[in-house]
């Protein structure tokens, strides 16, 4: 697992990019060089690995994974407000928003570069697929900005806005690791649900830890989604078993436009630990997971494949950043 993750790190510190105009291109080698872990272009890899052993071939093209993620999120930093990410401060803070903005752009159409390292024949397949997927994350993130400004957001609509901002990404990195091994049509289905589970799990993980999250180890500002009303998993269910007092106290917050930060996270953090809410979602994200490990161990698949995936889910299950 250490060798493929450094593999994926050398790809990604030689990319073929230009020099000028600097504030061009230095936002995308900062942004990349700040080491995210690399999860979706290791389910490529674990994909392919259900098929097939040797991945020499697989490491380019599944570098275009991470680089639509690292484009996403120099933009969702921006609609976020966020100010840091992995632990610097975030591409429009250091630059500016048009910077930010047209960096990202340019790291979409580097993704494509690196699907075009995939091998010819299952290219236009590929395109199909990652695209379909590129544009349910835009409809993704725009759910979630939209459901800031909402009263309520129910749990079938959260969870249908984080399979799309989130969830399906890793369904495809899932899917095209398999496509690059050759895989049938019906297997590449299931890994795309599989994908698609797990990626489920794994947001209501990030959702937790924006709360519970260490500062050091989670990289990015915690408390950030309560500061910006963010419709989560635990401000749903917060809302949903909140008694009167309780619910007005969210309420007086959700509604202030002028509000101490630290006071406010505070006062949200007390009622969810009232209430229980980080084993509520806790559970939710351990149910999504072994739906993904149910519809896994259903598939016919090298067993050194099946079982590196399971270790890689596991180890994202216990995640702190
Ligand atoms: C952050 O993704 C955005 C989400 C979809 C939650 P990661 O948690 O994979 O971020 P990095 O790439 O490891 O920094
Ligand atoms: C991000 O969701 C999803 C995408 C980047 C598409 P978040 O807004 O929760 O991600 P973080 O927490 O900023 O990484
Ligand atoms: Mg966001
Ligand atoms: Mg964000
Ligand atoms: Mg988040």
């Amino acid at each position: 697992m250490k060798e493929q993750l450094q593999k994926i790190e050398d790809g990604l510190a030689s990319l073929a990019l230009g020099d000028q105009p600097e504030n061009l291109y230095d936002p995308i080698r900062y942004l990349l060089s700040l080491g995210g872990k690399r999860l979706r272009p290791m389910l490529v890899l674990l994909g392919h690995g259900l098929k097939k052993e040797d991945n020499q071939s697989v490491i380019s093209p599944a570098l275009a994974v991470e680089v639509f993620h690292n484009f996403t999120l120099m933009h969702d930093d921006i609609m976020d407000e966020a100010p840091i990410r992995r632990g610097q401060p975030t591409v429009h803070e250091k630059w500016d928003q048009t910077v930010a903005i047209l960096s990202g752009d340019t790291m979409m159409v580097k993704a494509y570069d690196q699907l075009l390292e995939g091998p010819r024949e299952s290219l236009l397949d590929a395109i199909k697929k990652f695209n379909k997927c590129a544009i349910e994350v835009c409809e993704g993130q725009q759910l979630d900005m939209n459901f800031e400004a909402f009263d309520t957001v129910t749990e079938a609509q959260y969870l249908e806005m984080i399979r799309l901002k989130t969830a399906v990404l890793l369904g495809f990195s899932l899917e095209y690791g398999g496509l690059l091994a050759g895989m049938e049509s019906n297997q590449l289905a299931q890994l795309n649900a599989i994908g698609e589970k797990a990626g489920i799990g794994f947001q209501l993980m990030d959702d937790l830890l924006d709360v519970y999250g260490d500062k050091a180890k989670f990289g990015k500002l915690v408390g950030g989604d309560i500061v910006s009303n963010k419709k989560t998993y635990l401000l749903i269910k917060a809302l949903e078993l909140a008694n009167d007092t309780q619910r007005k106290e969210m309420n007086k917050w959700l509604s202030a436009t002028d509000f101490d930060i630290n006071e406010k996270v505070a006062a949200i953090k007390n009622i969810y630990g009232e209430l229980g809410i980080f084993e509520l979602t806790q559970k939710k994200m351990n149910n999504f997971y072994d739906e993904a490990f149910a519809l896994l161990d259903t598939m016919d698949a090298r067993e050194e494949g099946k079982k590196a995936l399971i270790d890689f889910f596991e180890k994202l299950m216990k995640r702190e950043r």
